[in-house]
């Protein structure tokens, strides 16, 4: 999400946390600042936008020193905005934070700060002020104690003004790199600033906090006991450091999937009532209750997520629910009214005709609510509430990462709304418990990526490819066909797996190959019999089934097990397959994976 530089050293700092932020430009963009140790006060200097816009204004004075701390903003909490800019400050002025992650607790933190003047809506700022209420005399301790009381995740860099050769770094979920220079550290939320000064680094892990001064780095864990800690040479070049060492932003995001997936969750369920906690919703539970439809608008990839979203509140909450591509709902004179709940669903939040929907459905009078990735954006403005998905900022143009939340959001929204018709407090547990093994299921799945990828290099002769699912499943289906077209050029269509006898049977030849979702649910006999009709025409098949399922093997020229889950859960995990799938057929086809042509990231016009 956000990046973290920082440098103590005995250069002056400001050139290398410019520098370095540049770099770091991919990781969030929309405010940044800077924060030096200039003789015993600290000088801070942020802006909103581009790093562009925070060098014009250091031009004219720039501040001094060989010690500070440097942030890019990708906002998870509050507006874009000078004041919700980093680096936050506490102690008046004296202590200053730049921080990545989001502190869930920050509202309990914040109401037991009594007396804290805070000037911004950020976790960042409360987690400052608790450094600071934990200060007297020893940074280092300060901050541990501090993060004892914290809960969610955080990389952060801490300076106070009289500490002139320590800064104080921590970890918990977001990444923290020390580079290793001669009397000088630099510090980072990934390799990228550090490159051009040093190879050496250390990588601190979850629950690590190093101590840093220009002369040496010590790492202790969150009880002051000493971690041993040892230094790596990198050899990555620049952009390679970038993508983390991924050769493409689509594959990175593919593999982030475990991790943010729990950035989507963390805090948005209670397993003890066993419910969805998604308080951006903005409705009293009356009003939940009163609500008799939902409907969904979105483009693209954002579309597929949506039908998860209506298989899910049928299910579970039991109301009509619909799916409707924006474009087509904007000029459709679409019949709502104020008992009607519509999600508005965009990565960008910026997307042109889900933007036209979501003013069309407002002005009918219905319940309009974003389920939204990049903060501060036109729908997550214009829709009265709604989530962030928190995915990270999303680079390649085929969405993968932000489709998974944006399902994983969906499910608890279900749930919530379900629990207050419906679904048992068992029922609703059990989905937890579930939704809480997805991450490990993920990355069973991701290390299957070589497997499929020479599953793919099979495939890229052929010109066309059928996609099957039904249920559930079928939304996966044209979730994968969508992405192997727009990233290899293969044209592929995708069908409920019972509607292909009405037609695409008719394409089927050794030459049109067919991926098939069968994994083991209600409708698994029904999907199986669908793959024997497909193999009676002659037609090759890679199927995606449960692990333990052996007598699919038996129907399929390929195949990849993914583990099991309960049935609505399923698209988190089977999509994984799919996206891999039309990654590695895009590479080996010498495609420009994270720019296909024809296609932009976000489309902001009809
Ligand atoms: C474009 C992108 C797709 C995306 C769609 C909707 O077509 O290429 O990847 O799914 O827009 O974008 P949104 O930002 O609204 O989710």
């Amino acid at each position: 999400m956000c990046g973290i530089v920082a440098y103590i050293g005995d250069k002056p700092a400001l050139p290398v946390l410019i520098q370095g932020l540049r770099r770091l430009e991919y990781r969030g963009y929309d405010s940044a600042g800077v924060a030096l140790l200039n003789g015993d006060s600290i000088e801070r200097v942020r802006s909103v936008g581009k790093i562009d816009f925070l060098t014009d204004k250091v031009k004219t004075r720039p501040p001094a020193g060989t010690l500070g701390i440097a942030h890019t903003r990708w906002a998870t909490h509050g507006g874009v905005t000078e004041e919700n800019a980093h680096p936050h400050v506490a102690l008046d002025g004296k202590l200053a934070v730049v921080h990545n992650g989001i502190i869930e607790n920050y509202r309990e933190l914040k109401e037991q700060l009594a007396g804290v003047n805070f000037v911004s809506q950020t976790d960042t700022e409360v987690l400052a002020h608790l450094i600071g209420r934990h200060y007297h005399g020893d940074l280092r301790s300060a901050v541990q104690q501090a993060l004892a009381h914290v809960r969610g995740t955080y990389g952060l860099v801490v300076m106070h003004a009289d500490h002139p050769d320590q800064l104080v770094a921590a970890r918990l979920g977001s990444p923290l790199v020390i580079g290793i220079g001669e009397g000088e550290h630099y510090l980072a939320s990934d390799a990228t600033p550090i490159l051009p000064y040093t190879k050496k680094v250390v990588f601190l892990e979850d629950g690590e906090v190093a101590d840093v001064s220009r002369a040496a780095l010590e790492t202790f864990n969150l009880k002051d006991e000493t971690v041993a800690k040892h230094v790596e040479e990198i050899d990555w070049d620049q952009t390679q450091a970038e993508k983390q060492g991924y050769p493409h932003f689509m594959l990175k995001e593919i593999f982030d999937q475990p991790t943010v997936f729990q950035d989507a969750v963390r805090g948005r369920y209670d397993l003890t009532e066993g419910t969805g906690r998604l308080g951006g919703i903005n409705l009293t539970e009356e009003e939940m209750r009163r609500i008799n439809r939902v409907v969904f608008i979105a483009c693209g990839t954002a579309s597929y997520a949506a039908m998860i979203g209506k298989y899910a509140f049928e299910r579970l909450v039991g109301i009509p629910a619909e799916v409707d591509v924006a474009s087509e709902f904007r000029y459709r004179d679409p019949v709502v009214d104020d008992r009607t709940l519509v999600f508005a669903i965009s990565q960008s939040g910026e997307t042109a005709d889900t933007l036209a929907a979501v003013r069309e459905a407002k002005r009918k009078g219905a319940f309009v609510r974003g389920i939204v990735n990049v903060v501060g954006s036109t729908i997550a403005r214009e829709t009265d509430g709604g989530t962030y998905i928190h995915a990270g900022p999303e680079l390649a143009v085929a969405s993968t990462k932000a489709y998974t939340n944006m399902v994983a959001i969906m499910l608890l929204y279900a749930l919530q709304f379900g629990r207050l018709r419906r679904v048992s407090i068992a029922t609703g547990q059990r989905l937890l418990s579930a939704l809480r093994e997805i991450p490990e299921k993920m990355k069973a799945i991701l290390a299957q990526s070589d497997e499929i990828r020479s599953m793919a290099e099979e495939y890229i002769r052929h010109r066309d490819m059928l996609f099957l699912g039904r249920g559930i499943n079928y939304p996966v289906a044209l979730e994968g066909s969508l992405k192997l077209k727009e990233i290899s050029y293969i044209h592929a269509e995708a069908y409920p797996g019972g509607e292909m006898k009405h037609g695409p049977i008719a394409l089927l030849s050794p030459d049109f190959p067919v991926m098939a979702i069968m994994t083991r649910n209600q409708l698994y006999d029904k999907m199986r019999s669908n793959i024997e009709e497909v193999r009676a025409r002659g037609a090759r098949v890679i199927l995606i089934a449960t692990v333990g399922d052996d007598r699919a093997r038996e129907i399929s020229d390929r195949i990849v097990y993914v583990p099991e889950t309960m049935e609505l859960l399923e698209p988190l995990l089977n999509t994984i397959p799919l996206q891999l799938f039309a990654y590695h057929a895009a590479v080996a086809l010498g495609k420009d994976v994270d720019r296909p042509r024809n296609l932009a990231k976000s489309v902001t016009v009809e």
